[in-house]
């Protein structure tokens, strides 16, 4: 069944106060309810029967004002409850009966290693009781846990307003929640636990408890998280005048969960992966992540929380307005430009593909069938950069101005992408009318430029022509309002004025499908630096030559720029390699790009970080989104080809770059020592391709004196990733029987080797389903080993004769009984048949036929799977 965005009714009923009894047990918890319920006044005339969601629900009784219904004064079907009602507002009482052991979609109320907790959003709450589980009916909770005294530790949303024993052997806590909130921002948590403590004084100098809990075994790895978090609070209050509003917050690190974390008021619930860290046991690129997902749910707070979404087709008015807080957090925090390359080439690789796939959809989504489902790099990356735009449109403080309003109108509201908008436009007199195409409009425009100089008049033009492809149910696209930022550079790399107040960046604002902007007074012809700082997400055709490219490297202001022109480079490079391959012509690597890199690695000047980033070749799937067909066994030649080529080529000059920055320091996860070992790793891994006996000894040597798990892991995947049999298994082994107790090691283990080229075949990965380090009902795991298989280890996933696609469609399969969330997310890359050269082609297809022919598929399955089939 589909939901569209244009069927949206108001809610007919609201519910003023929501009070909750959890009698918790495994395999029969009894959930009692007490809901004050009214009219809604703006709904319409009359009393319509009261509906109310309910799923995998064992109804025990209902009643209204305390009288208790008869099975004939109500209508209790598959999805819920359907009750008469007979006055404008009045109290109702539900019971009902959960399993949460047997809850193995991890939405709802389910055991993870023997604690309870929840997950709501989008509609879990439903999973847990009847109710109105939509996110405009805004409620003030009241929660009651009960349960035996061996779980001491019950946590819901709020304060703690009261706790006592009860006879026999349990315990209660009561916690109530001073602020409405829609059922998706509830959560419980209950178990035996340890906390760490620490305390953060608001701007206003209100004190707010902060606590983490984890099982005893992880309290030493929350140190990080708490950091982050206080940085993440006085950040809020800093870049948007956004103060905390309760007496405490708390986090708690959960080992099974679907995604990273849950923004629950008060009460964020975490992915252990996403919050838990020690220098021995977490990698850089953890500790940057835990940083920045601890801030995005605490950014939630107001952009989710105290202003939340209408109805779910609006979920990137806190996803993507969210994402975008979290990313300039994280570049304030560490290297702007290298957190903005990240975050684009991840976007680029994935996000353009998902806009030029089958479940291609805008920003706003009109339809869904499960919005599990679109919880995208659409709606967030994307979103976020749709918000960027607005601020790159409106300038710092504009935006500023637009925030604050619409902070101030809709606080305690739900509402919707054109809320957000509207304020950003009223607190600056602007119009974004045609800039709303961005909510609506899927798919990845395209610009074309070209430019023309006339040296007598001293005068530059650039045209620029705007498309955007054709998505599933939108033909034809109108014109996008796109910021391209851009630069004119001089021969001499210098940076040309762009008027005569001497500007030397500006942003030009397209708005036509044809355009062209005229600067005058440019004294020689200039060579354009575009889309700046990744302005939009768009792609951009401008027809520069390998030379132009060498100087943007080199000289560009802008660090993005340097990065992107180098991968334009590289590019090219490779799509000459795909199509020698092919035509069964030598290859051979052009000297353009060799120089390139040589230059890179000797500009000492540069941040390791970005040197590092400007090193690492377009991956094999960046390489796939980019071609017209996919051809996986031309990529992957071409690829390996010229990773070989620039390691044998540059291995003096990488050799003495590792060596520079082989310095043993205590471990900081700072940006600076970031940075170095980024670089330091990149040069290893370079190193290690040429397999000679002297990088991989360098491995080695790290491998075991490594005191921090970025130097582990980055010298465990070069040998398992290169070299002899017997060393990478030497390595495998030891490192497994060191880590083996560690949950977030062993994940990284799994990883390492099923992502990678040389020892991740389909037969090594089968392999590491049947050790007991995996688990199909833990979705970390079946990331680690099938996920990381199916996405990140190009070479085997594509194996010729489609054992790849075959295994996936079977894993898929099996999984959606048990996890439908996760089993949609997993057969992903099997969707994207279309793409591919015939052979591929025919054997993904087949794949993805074999999962819609093996019977009942859940909802979620059913939307991914029969959408990409009929994708044409
Ligand atoms: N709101 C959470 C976040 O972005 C994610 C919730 C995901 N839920 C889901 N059903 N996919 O921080
Ligand atoms: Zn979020």
């Amino acid at each position: 069944r589909t939901v569209y965005l244009k069927d949206y009714r108001k809610p007919d009923y609201l519910v003023d106060s929501t009070r909750l009894r959890f009698e918790l047990e495994p395999n029969s918890t009894v959930v009692t309810s007490s809901l004050e319920i009214r009219r809604n006044p703006a709904a319409g005339e009359g009393l319509p029967p009261l509906r109310l969601d309910g799923v995998n629900l064992e109804l025990v009784s209902v009643g209204i004002d305390g009288v208790a219904l008869g099975v004939d004064e109500y209508t209790c079907h598959d999805e819920g409850l359907i009750i008469p009602v007979h006055r404008g507002a009045f109290t109702l009482e539900i019971c009902n009966r959960i399993d949460p052991e047997g809850n193995t979609s991890l939405e709802g109320l389910y055991l993870s290693n023997g604690m309870y907790c929840t997950q709501c959003e989008a509609e879990g709450f439903r999973k847990i009781t009847y109710y109105p589980d939509r996110p405009d009916v805004m409620s003030k909770f009241t929660t009651t846990i009960v349960a035996p005294r061996d779980y001491p530790v019950l946590l819901s949303n709020g304060n703690e307003i009261a706790r006592g024993e009860i006879e026999g052997d349990r315990h209660f806590v009561t916690w109530e929640d001073p602020f409405a909130k829609p059922a998706y921002l509830f959560a419980l948590v209950a178990g035996r636990l340890e906390k760490v403590e620490d305390q953060f004084t608001t701007m206003s100098g209100r004190k707010v408890t902060l606590q983490i809990f984890t099982e005893p075994k992880n309290i030493g790895k929350c140190e990080h998280a708490m950091h982050s978090l206080k940085a993440a609070m006085r950040w809020d209050e800093e870049v948007y005048g956004r103060e905390y509003d309760l007496d405490i917050f708390m986090i708690v690190a959960v080992d099974h969960f679907n995604m990273g974390a849950m923004e629950n008021k008060g009460l964020n619930i975490f992915n252990s992966a996403c919050v838990l860290a020690s220098p021995e046991t977490a990698t850089d690129a953890a500790f940057q992540r835990i940083e920045s997902i601890v801030a995005h749910e605490y950014f939630h707070n107001w952009s989710g929380n105290r202003v939340t979404c209408r109805d779910w087709f609006q979920l990137s008015l806190k996803e993507g307005f969210t994402v975008f807080r979290d990313a300039e957090f994280s570049a304030d925090m560490n290297s702007r430009a290298v957190k903005r390359i990240e975050d684009v080439s991840m976007l680029r690789t994935t996000q353009f593909a998902e806009d030029a796939g089958p479940m291609s959809h805008p920003v706003r989504p009109d339809s869904y069938m499960e919005i599990s489902n679109f919880y995208t790099l659409t709606v967030y990356e994307k979103g976020a950069e749709v918000v960027r735009m607005i601020h790159t449109l409106l300038g710092e403080e504009g935006f500023r101005r637009g925030s604050d309003l619409y902070f101030e109108r809709h606080d305690g509201c739900a509402v919707t992408c054109e809320d957000f908008v509207a304020a950003m436009e009223d607190a600056n007199g602007v119009d974004l009318k045609q800039f709303r195409r961005w909510y609506s409009q899927a798919g990845t425009p395209l610009l074309e430029i070209s430019d023309d100089y006339d040296s007598a008049g001293e005068r530059y033009t650039l045209s620029v022509r705007q498309s955007c492809p054709a998505t599933p149910g939108q033909p034809e696209k109108k014109p996008f309002h796109i910021p391209l930022k851009l630069g004119l550079l001089a021969g001499d790399g210098s940076e040309l004025a762009l008027d005569t107040d001497g500007t030397r960046e500006t942003v030009l604002e397209i708005t036509e499908a044809e355009q062209a902007f005229v600067f005058e007074g440019i004294p020689e012809r200039p060579l354009p630096s575009l889309l700046r700082g990744f302005s939009a997400p768009v792609r951009v055709r401008y027809d520069y030559t390998p030379a132009q490219l060498r100087l943007l490297m080199r000289a560009d202001s802008d660090a993005f720029n340097r990065w992107d022109a180098g991968q334009r480079l590289a590019f090219r490079a490779l799509a000459q390699l795909q199509q020698d391959f092919r035509a069964g012509v030598e290859l051979q690597l052009q000297p353009e790009l060799m120089e390139a890199y040589r230059s890179i690695l000797q500009q000492e000047d540069l941040d390791p970080a970005l040197v590092a980033e400007m090193l690492t070749l377009p991956s094999a799937q960046t390489l796939a989104e980019e071609a017209e067909v996919i051809d996986a066994e031309a990529i992957i030649a071409a690829r390996n080809f010229a990773e070989q080529n620039l390691a044998e080529a540059l291995f003096e000059d990488l050799l003495e770059t590792f060596r520079r920055l082989d310095h043993d320091k205590p471990y900081r996860p700072l940006a600076d020592d970031i940075a170095e070992r980024r670089l330091k790793n990149t040069a290893l891994a370079y190193l290690c391709v040429t397999e000679k006996e002297e990088a991989l000894q360098l491995a080695d040597t790290q491998f075991a004196s490594a005191t921090n798990m970025t130097d582990s892991a980055a010298a465990l995947a070069a040998l398992v990733n290169r070299g002899d049999d017997q060393r990478a298994q030497a390595a495998l082994q030891s490192f497994y029987e060191r880590w083996k107790e560690d949950d977030q090691v062993v994940e990284l283990w799994l990883a390492v080797q099923s992502s990678s080229p040389k020892r991740g075949s389909l037969e090594a990965v089968r392999a590491l389903m049947a050790h007991p380090a995996f688990e199909l009902t833990n979705p970390n795991r079946v990331r680690s080993v099938i996920g990381a298989f199916s996405n990140r280890n190009f070479l085997q996933f594509h194996q010729p004769d489609g054992s790849g696609f075959r295994f996936l469609a079977e894993q898929v399969i099996a999984l959606d009984k048990l996890n439908p969330q996760i089993a949609a997310r997993l057969v992903t890359p099997i969707t994207r048949w279309k793409k591919y050269c015939q052979g591929q082609q025919e054997m993904m297809h087949a794949a993805l036929q074999s999962v819609m022919d093996s019977g009942q598929l859940s909802a979620d399955l059913y939307e991914v799977v029969s959408k990409s089939l009929k994708a044409d």
